[in-house]
């Protein structure tokens, strides 16, 4: 079995990749079947799960495992935090709520940053290479359907400002999962848990899914 790791895990993960797209909330907030209101609670959750992947990274960056995909080009929450306040108003901090599949998926991430930095690679890889593709679809859907400026507050989430050529990055990026420095049963373990990221994604999807409901 000579499969790439980078090809594996894309592989394993493909049919959660596509029931996340297709999923309801996705679909009607792509549709444009959804008000600003549900582009804003969504937005939150994303914070919550940034603040995971990113409070872990500095103790994560000598990691002999996940430290080589700690790169601070990618670095969210500061874009979550300018996109919050222009959602939702600079004192968004006093409103914003983790949904409780929210909350799982968070404590998920923080558990692996802490204890297990193989599997913290998995989310990272779910979330980021995620972010650098279908990311950008969801952007330009939200400029046009919210009327944000292009690449600007709103949606600054989804611009990689010191990622020039986001091709060439994630090639990069799958040379680093290709020489993922653990063992093969380790690496089913890494694949496992990016399809539980995948799952915890779908949640607040669903979750999402039933606080923002359309009439079709
Ligand atoms: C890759 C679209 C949602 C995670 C991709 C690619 C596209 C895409 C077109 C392929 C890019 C390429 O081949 O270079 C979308 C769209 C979405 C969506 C339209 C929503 C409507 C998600 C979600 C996640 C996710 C919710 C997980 C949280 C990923 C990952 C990859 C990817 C990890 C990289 C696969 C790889 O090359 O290894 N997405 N995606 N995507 N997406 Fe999504």
């Amino acid at each position: 079995m000579d499969t790439s790791f980078s090809t594996l895990i894309r592989t394993a993960s493909h049919e959660q990749h596509t029931e996340a797209e297709t999923s309801t909330f996705m679909s009607d907030l792509l549709g444009g079947g959804l008000g600003v209101d549900a582009y804003a609670r969504y937005t939150e959750q994303l914070w919550f799960v940034y603040k995971a992947l990113e409070d872990g990274m500095e103790r994560l960056a000598d990691d002999p495992v996940a430290g080589p995909f700690i790169q601070p080009e990618l670095a969210r929450v500061p874009e979550l935090e300018r996109d919050l306040a222009h959602l939702r108003g600079e004192d968004w901090r006093a409103k914003v709520s983790a949904l409780p599949a929210t909350a799982r998926y968070a404590a998920r991430v923080e558990e692996c940053a802490t204890g297990w930095p193989a599997g913290y690679v998995a989310h990272h890889y779910t979330r980021y290479l995620g972010d650098l593709s279908g990311g950008q679809i969801i952007r330009d859907k939200a400029e046009k359907t919210w009327g944000f400026a292009r690449k600007g507050d709103g949606v600054r989430f989804y611009v990689f400002e010191q990622v020039g050529n986001p091709a060439a990055f994630k090639r990069r990026y799958r040379e680093l999962l290709d020489g993922l420095a653990v063992d093969d049963l380790e690496k089913q373990r890494v694949v496992a848990e990016c399809k539980a990221a995948f799952a915890l994604n779908t949640g607040v999807f669903r979750a999402l899914g039933e606080e923002f409901p359309t009439a079709a």
